[in-house]
């Protein structure tokens, strides 16, 4: 397919009108042409196909079809291969609907455990969130579908979130907001990017150039089109002329006129509008080219496949004495509303129809299980009754199950949560339960994290997260031991939300929420902070036991153009089969800019049967010991000692070991007169070329050891002296070193300090 021929026969108004969608969920054909429409559709779990009622809320029904788990516990599987079956899955069932663009990922970093869409995305670590992304997009594109990897950028409250804007520095920006969608774009080029409601630092996202053409596109190589969020386009001159190529949904014509306006009044380059519908065209002639709608989209085998993900993702928190698994021989109490109706999906755009769900009641039938409701999710009421029902279940059960954890309306698309408790009812019932048997389990049904008060009073804690239309399945599996738990958590829970980095100003103000805890999200602050937490980032418990030892690096000390390998061994200690998580953290042992204690650099999972040993490597290059630099606008080394560490969590490190790293990049420093000896001292060169300038201002001061009184050398000594020399500036010279003060003398170092 010629695109520029036939982009050169299009009229104006037709190239206009092909910069926005026929509808909701259809970008325009131009008929005259033979250029079709297609469809695109949420995303990101499943499908949200509506065939004839039309909302971006979920409000309205869409097709049966099949719910997958939600990015929280997707997250929580650390396993890039089982996000890459997911999507094939989700991509087979896009070709078999006629849809050319599923609506996700979604990657946004978890800043808050209040935001409403924290269920929709990964994790509040960018390279987790990047590379979940990553093989998810791989899976679904393999199918010859497109993705639209969003909400581009820094999307992490609901609150305001079409007129708020996140104030965000340069350098939290590119460590902390871009990685996820630079790491997926680099490497899966999804076929779309979906820009977010909000602005950033004052831009509407939809209009910054900035943000859609040179970070994206130049910096990052993006080649395909950029598309709105639904309702996002501000002013879409100024949108197109950003980068922005497809304004979704409809704008009625209103705004194709005025892209025709403007070209008409000279506003606006023609070549812009030709170059988004060209890249529009890329994708819609890449989707009917390839499209297979005889894929068969066979549901009860994804049904299976959703039970399969949803059990790789369950982590388990808490484990006193064995209490799980349970055994099928014994008499168990499945107590709460969520065991027979489990909430498994979030409220809004990714909301699906599932044709099927399978709860853990129906999951467990033919086994020794009583059910008592205990709760109701559709008010926070505690009712006597059914307290008093769930502790006679509990009394007569070996273990009690509670089902709890947050009612849709807690958490949901469009507006956030405004604390982090469960309904006070269902912490009631758990504290009753477990006062009644002193066996009990909690599985949890939740977006994001929660206040667990009663920890200390329950012998089991499974986080299911929102896990998807076959969730039920999974967690019985679980609980029964016909799966091992795998999953590790993907976000720090804080023991309250006051502890939350975020806390103080998250919301923002009015229209400005200011990102002032920096890079340091999630346990990237917990753990600078030697804060205690609930439970760590990467925690998560197993049937059996493992051990990783023996970290090796392939160097002790390399340049930053160079790789470091690290390799450790992982061992099954205990008598089950299993899967664990080998993280890998590095951190900068002395550095000039505040950086986290560590940062996650690689992850692995490996499947272990019990006694067996497997050896896991990671390949490290420049990025995983780099900051961003915002003298030089780029990624950056500083010379040094860093600590390369594997650990079950953020919070067990198992091994560490050390690497000294060597910057080739020189940063360029300039000196003037209001240069303080410190930041010259620091450089070697600097160092060198004002020696002879120390020992003239030592002098000046009188403090040369023959000159100082006993008294006086008892009040300063020459490391004070030293110390209190750090923070002058050089002009002080002129000021202090008396009659041996020589401006000249002075502008001669300044020069050569200049020099290089
Ligand atoms: C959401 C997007 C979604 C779109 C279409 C918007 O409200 O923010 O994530 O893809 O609607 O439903």
């Amino acid at each position: 397919m010629d695109i520029k021929a036939l982009i050169a026969q299009m009229t104006l108004e037709e190239k206009a009108g092909l910069c926005s969608g026929a509808d909701f969920w259809h970008t325009k054909a131009v008929e005259r042409l033979g250029i079709p429409a297609t469809m695109v559709s949420d995303g990101p779990h499943g499908l949200r196909k509506q065939d004839d009622k039309v909302d971006h809320l979920g409000v309205n029904d869409s097709i049966k079809a099949v719910c997958f788990p939600a990015a929280c516990a997707t997250a929580a599987s650390f396993d890039r291969a089982l996000l890459t079956r997911m999507g094939e899955a989700i991509g087979d069932s896009c070709q078999h609907e006629k849809l050319s663009v599923v609506l996700g990922p979604a990657v946004n970093i978890k800043r808050s455990p209040l935001c409403g869409r924290n269920f929709e995305y990964f994790s509040e670590d960018p390279y987790l969130a990047g590379e979940m992304a990553a093989a998810f997009i791989h899976g679904v594109q393999s199918r010859s579908v497109g993705t639209s990897i969003k909400h581009f950028v820094a999307n992490s409250q609901e609150h305001r979130r079409m007129s708020s804007s996140a104030e965000v520095d340069e350098r939290t920006l590119r460590e902390i907001y871009f990685p996820a969608f630079e790491t997926a774009v680099k490497r899966e080029q999804p076929w779309t990017v979906m820009c977010s409601y909000n602005r950033l630092n004052g831009v509407y996202a939809s209009e910054h150039p900035w943000l859609l053409t040179e970070v994206l596109r130049n910096e990052w190589g993006f080649e395909g089109y950029v598309m709105s969020d639904w309702g996002a386009v501000a002013d879409r001159v100024a949108g197109l002329a950003a980068g922005l190529d497809l304004e979704m949904p409809s704008s009625n014509g209103f705004n194709d006129r005025k892209i025709v306006e403007a070209v008409k009044n000279g506003t606006l380059d023609e070549a812009l509008v030709d170059q988004a519908v060209e890249r529009i065209l890329n994708i819609v002639f890449r989707y009917t080219e390839n499209a297979k709608p005889d894929t068969p989209w066979d549901k009860g085998a994804q049904h299976l496949l959703a039970a399969d993900i949803a059990a790789e993702c369950m982590v388990l928190l808490k484990n006193e004495g064995g209490v799980l698994p349970l055994s099928k021989e014994e008499k168990i109490a499945f107590i709460g509303e969520f065991a027979e109706k489990p909430r498994f999906q979030g409220g809004g755009s990714s909301h699906i129809n599932c044709f099927k769900t399978t709860s853990a009641l129906q999951a467990a039938e033919g086994l020794k299980v009583r059910y008592a409701r205990g709760y109701s999710a559709q008010e926070d009421a505690t009712s006597d009754e059914l307290i008093a029902e769930a502790v006679e279940a509990a009394k007569a059960a070996k273990v009690a199950v509670v089902f709890a954890g947050l009612p849709d309306v807690y958490e949901s698309e469009g507006y956030d949560r405004s604390h982090m408790r469960m309904p006070d009812c269902q912490n009631r019932l758990i504290e009753a339960v477990a006062a009644a048997n002193p066996n009990t389990v909690v599985v949890l049904h939740n977006g994001s994290p929660v206040e667990m008060p009663w920890i200390d009073r329950v012998k089991g804690v499974l986080e299911a997260y929102l896990g998807g239309q076959a969730v039920g399945a999974a967690t019985v599996r679980v609980l029964f031991g016909d799966a091992n738990p795998c999953g590790r958590l993907a976000e720090t829970f804080p023991k309250k939300l006051s502890d939350n980095p975020s806390y103080l100003t998250y919301g923002g103000e009015g229209n400005t929420a200011v990102y002032n805890e920096g890079v340091f999200v999630g346990y990237r602050y917990y753990d600078r902070r030697e804060a205690e937490v609930l439970f760590p980032f990467g925690y998560g418990l197993s049937y059996t036991d493992f051990v990783f030892s023996d970290l090796r690096l392939s160097a002790a000390e390399i340049t930053d153009r160079d790789t470091l390998r690290a390799t450790v061994k992982v061992k099954n200690t205990g008598s089950r089969a299993g899967k664990t998580v080998v993280q890998l953290y590095v951190g900068d042992v002395e550095s000039s800019v505040f950086r986290p204690v560590r940062e996650l650099k690689g992850f692995e999972k490996v499947e272990l049967q019990p006694g067996e040993e497997k050896e896991v490597s990671f390949t490290l290059s420049k990025r995983a010991f780099a900051y961003w630099n915002t003298q030089i606008h780029d990624w950056h080394v500083e010379s040094g000692e860093f600590r390369v560490e594997v650990g079950y969590s953020s919070r067990d490190i198992a091994a560490s070991a050390a690497v000294r790293v060597e910057s080739t990049v020189r940063i360029p420093r300039h000196y003037d007169l209001n240069s303080i000896f410190l930041d010259i001292l620091d450089d070697p060169r600097g160092r060198e070329i004002i020696a002879p300038l120390l020992k003239t201002m030592r002098e000046g001061f009188g403090s040369s050891e023959d000159e100082k009184s006993d008294a006086a050398s008892e009040a300063i000594t020459e490391e004070m002296n030293l110390a209190m020399l750090n923070y002058m500036p050089l002009r002080t010279m002129l000021s202090f070193a008396g009659e041996k003060a020589d401006p000249a003398a002075l502008e001669q170092i300044l020069n050569k300090l200049n020099e290089s």
